[in-house]
């Protein structure tokens, strides 16, 4: 474990009776930065945060906090706050009494406490709200008293348990930029739990995809979007179309048409057969190109930016994002031409 492993999680399984709801999960969140648990509803996410913060025990395996070992601490000597989905405000506090709870419970005097709840009000943009009760401020607004309740007490570690869920899109959308702007000026050891693809990739250094109870692949957005590591990450994260095909020497040959992948190596394939993945993004269709690059099309949605385009290639459906520039709505046919970007390979199953 180096010093700056802040959060680490070793072999922790968590079994509730007979049924494992998290198996040998290992973990590691390096100090100051965010990662995100990203997973479909019940692969173990709000249990993960709930072991981490004490309120659940494992079933083995060991809780480390900056180095020092935690398995066994309790909720309160932990230092760790959780933002939850529903903001759990008292509503017949104030604003200001909902956010200086905590540091009232910690003994911390007046004076102070109104000086560092002012302060956390400000870093959500909600300076001289102290007064106001929860029933006069916007679901919005509650949601940064929250945030603001939590950052208030300068925990250790920050958890976030599906915090926008209740909020509508736009208001998501601000909200999600102000927790990561907030947690990268003040440096918080984060970790973030969504079902949400763009709200993982928009908040975070890392993400985590969890399934069942496991973690399929760890790694900041790009990489698990350019380089997922099996066929589920493929089909978790984004679309892309899956090919058999085969690689030889960084050339790549798929339904005949051969390309030259640059990059190839970075799958860690050996030549031979293997399993290419298209994103629909990586695909341009021209007019012209070899017989091996000829496919059908069979529908396209215009989508404003892009075309929404399923063209039959070798017998198989492939995902198209056509330019509205380039594509023309009456083509019958076209030709297959793949940049590498967005192309990916993994090893024949
Ligand atoms: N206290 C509990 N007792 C029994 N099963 C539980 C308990 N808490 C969670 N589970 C089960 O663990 C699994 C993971 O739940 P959870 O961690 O809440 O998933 P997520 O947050 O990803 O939706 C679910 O199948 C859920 O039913
Ligand atoms: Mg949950």
């Amino acid at each position: 474990m180096s010093s700056n492993d802040f959060l680490v999680l070793k072999n922790i399984t968590k079994a509730f009776g007979k049924s494992v709801v998290i198996d040998n999960l290992d973990l590691t969140i390096k100090r100051g930065t965010m990662v995100t648990l990203l997973g479909p509803s019940g692969c173990g996410k709000t249990t993960v945060l709930r072991l981490v913060a004490g309120l659940e025990s494992p079933t083995s395996g060991q809780i480390f906090i900056d180095g020092e070992d935690v398995t066994k601490s309790s909720i309160q000597n932990r230092d760790i706050c959780i933002v939850f989905q529903s903001y759990a405000l008292f509503p017949h506090m104030s604003i200001g009494d909902n956010v200086g709870y905590g540091l009232r419970m910690q003994g911390v005097n007046a004076e102070e406490r109104k000086q560092r709840v002012k302060e956390a009000l400000e870093l959500v943009d909600l300076a001289g709200f102290e007064d106001r009760f929860v029933d006069q401020i916007s679901g919005g607004q509650q949601q940064r008293v929250a945030l603001a309740r939590a950052l208030v007490l300068k925990p250790k570690v920050l958890l976030f348990d599906e915090p926008l869920s209740n909020l509508d899109a736009n208001l998501r959308r601000s909200m999600r930029e102000k927790i990561r702007e907030l947690q990268q000026r003040l440096g918080i050891t984060s970790l973030y739990v969504t079902h949400d693809q763009t709200e993982a990739f928009a908040v975070s250094d890392e993400v985590i995809v969890m399934h069942k109870g496991k973690i399929m692949q760890k790694a900041p957005a790009k990489e698990l979007y350019l380089r997922p590591n099996s066929l589920f990450l493929a089909n978790f994260m984004g679309e892309s179309s899956i090919f058999a095909g085969t690689l030889s020497q960084g050339n790549v040959n798929v339904n005949g048409y051969q390309f030259p992948l640059a990059n190839a190596e970075q799958f860690g394939l050996a030549d031979g057969e293997c399993l290419v993945g298209i994103r629909p993004e990586a695909v341009s269709l021209k007019n012209t190109g070899e017989a091996s690059q000829q496919c059908q099309i069979k529908s396209a949605v215009y989508m404003g930016n892009h075309w929404e385009i399923v063209a039959e290639w070798g017998g198989k459906d492939l995902l198209v994002n056509g330019k509205p520039e380039d594509f023309d709505p009456n083509a019958q046919q076209a030709y297959v031409h793949l940049s590498e970007q967005g192309v990916f390979l993994l090893a024949k199953e």
